[in-house]
């Protein structure tokens, strides 16, 4: 493809509308890619856009595939090595998740600061690929620093409120019990979520800078635990994208 990337965007659970702000120039389907990982998963579409937001060359994934599916953690994270190659130099992750801090309500905007791998199986495990990165990556700032300053930035001018926290990624596909929802607040976690804690162990293996927005679609706080459903989770990520977008 004649196109060079800056940025890599990742649109989550019910969040890919926000392709619909870019000047596409060319998609491509991932099932056009012999071996591209393909999701199985409802509300997830499936392919590659390339365009501008604001001038700045994007590729965006419209759709990406989980640990819970069955892939190989080696293919979960093969597009953001991908990205990385075709010339991004900074990955922008988007995700639902559930909210285990207190202050937390549906419909938040959460800047994530900073994750926890604890809970899935690191995707760096194997024999280290010298050409991407170092046998033991720094994470020291996992998520830019930099980024989440122009984030809440641009927040304070829209007037909107984004909370900020730790994000624990799980295995799914199972929704937590009570139990599990306290365990990881916990741990220090204020989200959790089925995505993108190995998306940003290998960017950072390779040198790509993270920037993370999780939607709150629910509560895993005691007292407030209703029953989860898929469904339920595309609704609540669909009804903030207008400020999401503006973020981005
Ligand atoms: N747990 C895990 N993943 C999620 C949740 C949750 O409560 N909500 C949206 N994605």
């Amino acid at each position: 493809i004649k196109f060079q990337p800056k940025v890599a965007l990742i649109l989550g659970s019910g969040l890919g509308d926000y392709a619909e702000t870019m000047q596409v120039e060319e998609t491509m389907e991932y099932t056009e890619i012999e071996g591209f990982p393909v999701s199985t998963v409802a509300g997830h579409k499936g392919r590659f856009l390339f365009g501008y937001v604001e001038g700045v060359p994007v590729v965006a994934m419209q759709g990406r595939v989980h640990f819970y599916e069955g892939y190989p953690m080696q293919d979960v994270v093969l597009p953001v090595r991908l990205m990385g190659m075709l010339g991004a130099k900074i990955v922008m992750l988007t995700n639902a998740a559930g909210g285990v801090n207190f202050d937390f309500h549906p419909g938040d905007l959460m800047l994530i600061t900073d994750q926890i791998t604890t809970a899935v199986p690191s995707p760096l495990i194997g024999p280290n690929i010298e050409e991407l990165g170092v046998r033991f990556p720094d994470m020291s700032e996992a998520y830019s620093k930099e980024l989440i300053r122009k984030a809440d930035e641009i927040a304070e001018e829209k007037a909107s409120k984004v909370q900020h926290g730790v994000y624990i990624g799980t295995q799914g596909p199972t929704f937590e019990t009570p139990a599990e929802y306290k365990m990881f607040r916990i741990w220090g976690a204020d989200a959790v979520g089925m995505s993108t804690v190995p998306e940003v162990i290998v960017a950072n293996h390779c040198g790509i800078k993270c920037f993370g927005i999780s939607v709150i679609t629910d509560l895993g706080v005691e007292g407030k635990i209703v029953e989860v459903s898929h469904e339920e989770v595309q609704k609540a990520a669909d009804a903030v994208q207008p400020l999401m977008a503006e973020i981005m």
